[in-house]
């Protein structure tokens, strides 16, 4: 019997060796396609017949598949029955269509986490603190910024952060706010056992928006959560309240975001992630109070590394057991 072949798409910068060491369980195979056109080609025209598993290095394999939706994913060999997806989110894969075609998905949970929260922790310090201020005026020769003087920040202690999404992510977050003199509040689809909230209060939705100081979003961005702060809910929170998203930008609505900072309702925000990435909305780039960040979350030698190690382990898993480490949520009845 001819091995199974496992392919590589985008580029492994820290683990080839892993990857080198599945060629025991299986042929080992790339694409040469540079575009989504290219690749479906090479799909459709049997290059990758006998393909079981796809290794998908997001994001750098994206110039090259493009989103998982049902037209990819239709062309992708009948050979093929996972895919092991290199990130937390996989809003870029429509997990429906893989599941009506009999393929499992997996994502890298619990190795972002540790960098993730510390990307949102240091966005929480620079929003309530009006870093971003002073670090635009500092480079342009006017010390802390033209006259009026920037207003002050506040300090996080005694503050109420309130967690949207208390995962993986949030529950990291959670310690190392609590470090910062902050108490925190959640809320969640489902409420967490007391031992996981571990003293975080569970409020619902509505409470949550009354009730933060800073708000901050983690959530994986699908169908249900898309949007989910938008004006309604702007409209709900607490004025002057602070806002970071380092989930997903399809989140919180751009248009709504900019309204609610020009009337001074949201006092200042920090953002990694935005609605239409590498594109960012005028009016957060305008605005002195809002500090971006390029989708910098996980970027870091050791998480890239673990999160590529994730990845590659899955392969392994579906090579060996024909199971996966980390199915997706959606498909955890499948296994
Ligand atoms: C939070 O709620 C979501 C559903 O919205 C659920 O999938 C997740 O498991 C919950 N988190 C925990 C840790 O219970
Ligand atoms: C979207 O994500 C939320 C939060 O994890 C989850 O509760 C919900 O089931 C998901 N919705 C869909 C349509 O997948």
């Amino acid at each position: 019997m001819a091995k199974p072949k496992a392919l590589l798409l985008g580029k492994l910068d820290h683990a080839q060796n892993s990857w080198n060491a599945l060629s025991g369980l299986a042929e080992l195979v790339t694409s040469n396609a540079r575009s989504r056109d290219e690749f479906i080609k090479e799909c459709i025209g049997g290059m990758h017949d006998g393909v079981v598993a796809i290794c998908d290095r997001a994001p750098s394999s994206l110039a090259t598949t493009g989103r998982y939706d049902e037209q990819l994913i239709e062309a992708l060999p009948k050979s093929l029955k996972f895919i092991c997806h290199n990130g937390a989110g996989y809003d870029n894969i429509d997990v429906s269509v893989c599941t009506a075609r009999g393929i499992l998905v997996s994502n890298c949970p619990k190795v972002v986490d540790e960098a993730t929260a510390d990307t949102a922790m240091f966005l929480i310090l620079a929003a309530l603190r009006g870093f971003n201020n002073g670090i635009m005026a500092i480079r342009t020769g006017t010390w802390k910024g033209a006259v009026p003087p920037p207003p002050l920040g506040h300090d996080p202690q005694g503050k109420t952060l309130g967690i949207l999404g208390l995962g993986g992510i949030g529950q990291n977050l959670k310690v190392k706010a609590e470090v910062f003199g902050m108490n925190v509040i959640y809320h969640n689809r489902t409420k967490l056992s007391d031992e996981m909230a571990a003293g975080a209060e569970f409020v619902g939705f509505d409470e949550l928006l009354a009730r933060s100081d800073v708000l901050s979003l983690n959530i994986p961005l699908n169908s249900s959560t898309r949007n989910m702060i938008s004006t309604q809910e702007f409209r709900k929170m607490k004025p002057g309240i602070v806002i970071v998203n380092t989930a997903r930008g399809g989140v919180m609505d751009e248009d709504a975001l900019v309204e609610a900072l020009n009337s001074e309702r949201v006092c200042s925000v920090g953002l990694d992630v935005y609605q239409q990435e590498p594109a960012i909305h005028p009016g957060l780039i305008s605005n002195p109070h809002v500090c971006l960040l390029p989708h910098m979350g996980t970027s870091t030698v050791e998480t890239k590394t673990k999160m590529e190690d994730w990845t590659i382990g899955n392969v392994r898993a579906a090579l060996e057991t024909g199971k996966l480490n980390s199915v997706v949520p959606e498909q955890a009845h499948l296994l």
